[in-house]
């Protein structure tokens, strides 16, 4: 018999690895609108970019039958590719092979890509679709979770991680991505919970479906698990691809740049309208973004969650930043536990991976309530507190408009080291609003008041007439400059150019105890 010419066997093995499952899964994968395993990595990647590897990996056990079926690739595929030319690592399970059920083998090349990952310094991106640890193959699957959990736990910080979940992602399985930087799902064919609504019907009674109980919208408005959401697997891939396009390679490197068209001195007067008058009324702070930013761009992150503050990427002057704004129209921006452990993640982010923090701020306070202090209003608004106290990254900040309170404090005030903290002319920046001031400050009076209501009012309006203003903050220094509206572009565009030298740091420690 004549030998096998090597090179025939190699393509022979390529090919089968390239083979797609059997016929009846593919079916099932498409009629439920999703693509399969490899598709997703061609509109994730630059074309042609991708390099498997480990596509020979078979599973080792031979339990229930496994010893029948030794697909290639161990039902995830892994490898690297570019996303705009940068390199990354990726992992995309194949659900038509065992569920893209996750056992020993499975497990190793997931880790052996965020091995490299960590290594090299590139950014890993995984893409979800899995029933979970492979019922067959037992307690090594188990394992292979924990492997995967402690490798996303010490990447974390270092290399920026991505989970992109487009199927099934339940039980511990969630923990991963729950570790990573950022989720994306797609509406109406992912879901992610803990246990399922069986268990769930079984233990606390309720009755409710997938979809209800972790599909995508529920974590993109609810939990704020999902930070971005497509309406299927190609555009939740490609809004993965514009998320990477804000995002640096690794904690020792720059934010990405592009050219940039918008002009750097563009000034914009309608900036110097979009605030109202009175100061009850409200505005969409992502106007004065959009206004302000190169090309009016800006990648909202958690757009559906805790809506009073808001958080993303955008441009200046072609450099990436992180923009944390409170959003006056949504509860007049308050801060309540929601959104101060929104904030906090967005901030220790940017703050990880080098990207400056433009902080837009317009903040009555916090969010008073028996549900909020029972909630724990206190550490969770600590959160955001240590966040932007720990900060090294270059911090600027804007009062646009209200600074009361704690939350002064709070939204990167010169006195947890903003950079470069201005304000607009009509900023009110005082320990709290006009008329609760007054009635503790003028108590005696309005009780004494034939008219309190009036009395309130006419306290509260020269309270109101004392502080409305910035200069008292700017003649302690704790504003470097107080600014017209529509010179905000080029004045953060030149401060954020002298803080790309800017160095500084925290004491050395092993990590710090943020109120978790
Ligand atoms: C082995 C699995 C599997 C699993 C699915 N399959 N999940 N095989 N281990 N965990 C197989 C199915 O047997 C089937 O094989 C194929 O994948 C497609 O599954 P379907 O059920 O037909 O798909 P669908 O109707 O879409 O339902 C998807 C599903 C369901 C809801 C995810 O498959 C399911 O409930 N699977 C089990 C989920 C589970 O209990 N996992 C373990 C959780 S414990 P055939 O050959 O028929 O095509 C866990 C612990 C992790 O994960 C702990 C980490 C710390």
């Amino acid at each position: 018999m004549a030998t096998p010419n090597p090179i025939d066997k190699l393509k022979e093995k390529r090919k089968l690895a390239l083979e797609p499952s059997a016929p009846k899964r593919v079916e099932a994968q498409r009629a439920k609108g999703k693509l399969l395993a490899r598709e997703r990595l061609e509109i994730l990647l630059d074309e042609g970019s991708f390099d498997e590897i480990d596509r020979f990996v078979t599973h080792r056990s031979s339990d229930f039958g496994l010893d029948k079926q030794r697909p290639l690739g161990d039902g995830v595929i892994t490898g690297s590719g570019t996303i705009e030319g940068r390199p990354v690592f990726v992992f995309s399970q194949d659900f038509t092979v065992f569920g893209g059920s996750l056992a020993e083998g499975h497990a190793r090349k997931i880790c052996k890509i965020m091995d490299l990952a960590l290594k090299t310094g590139a950014p890993v991106i995984g893409i979800n679709d899995s029933g979970g640890a492979r019922i067959q193959e037992g307690v090594v699957s188990l394992g292979g979770y924990a492997d995967i959990f402690l490798r996303n736990t010490l990447c974390s910080g270092v290399i920026p991680q991505l989970s992109v979940v487009l199927g099934p992602c339940a039980g511990g399985a969630v923990y991963s991505p729950a570790i990573t930087d950022f989720i994306l799902m797609a509406r109406g064919t992912s879901y992610m919970f803990v246990t399922g609504p069986n268990v769930v019907k079984t233990v606390t009674h309720e009755e409710i479906d997938f979809e209800g109980l972790g599909g995508a919208d529920v974590h993109a408005q609810k939990s704020g698990i999902a930070h971005v959401v497509g309406d299927n697997d190609a555009q939740t891939l490609l809004l993965t691809r514009k998320l990477m396009s804000f995002i640096p390679q690794n904690n020792l490197s720059e934010v990405p740049a592009r050219p940039c068209e918008d002009p750097v001195e563009r000034q914009d007067d309608q900036l110097d309208s979009i605030v109202p008058h009175d100061s009850q009324k409200p505005y969409d702070i992502r106007d004065v973004i959009s206004h302000i930013v190169d090309d009016g761009e800006f990648f909202e992150t958690q757009p559906d969650h805790a809506g009073n503050i808001v958080v993303g990427f955008a441009r200046l002057n072609g450099r990436g930043i992180g923009i944390v704004a409170n959003q006056p129209a949504v509860l007049a921006g308050v801060l309540d536990i929601a959104s101060s452990a929104k904030g906090a993640r967005f901030v220790r982010f940017c703050d990880a991976f080098n990207i400056p923090l433009v902080v837009f701020e317009d903040v009555p306070g916090f969010l008073p309530g028996v549900e909020q202090e029972h909630g724990g209003i206190i550490k969770h608004g600590a959160k955001l507190l240590y966040a932007f106290c720990e900060a090294t990254v270059p911090k600027v900040t804007v009062i646009t408009r209200k600074a009361y309170g704690g939350a002064y404090d709070v939204m990167n005030s010169k006195h947890v080291r903003g950079d470069y903290n201005v304000a607009w002319p009509g900023a009110e920046i005082a320990v709290m609003g006009p008329k609760g001031a007054a009635e503790i400050i003028f108590r005696q009076e309005i009780a004494e008041a034939e008219d309190s209501a009036a009395a309130t009012e006419k306290f509260a309006e020269e309270y109101r007439q004392k502080f409305a203003d910035p200069y008292i903050a700017a003649a302690f220094g704790f504003l470097d400059d107080v600014i017209e509206p529509h010179e905000t572009r080029p004045k953060l565009i030149r401060a954020l150019e002298l803080l790309r030298s800017k160095k500084d740091s925290n004491p050395p420690k092993k990590h710090g105890n943020i109120p978790l």
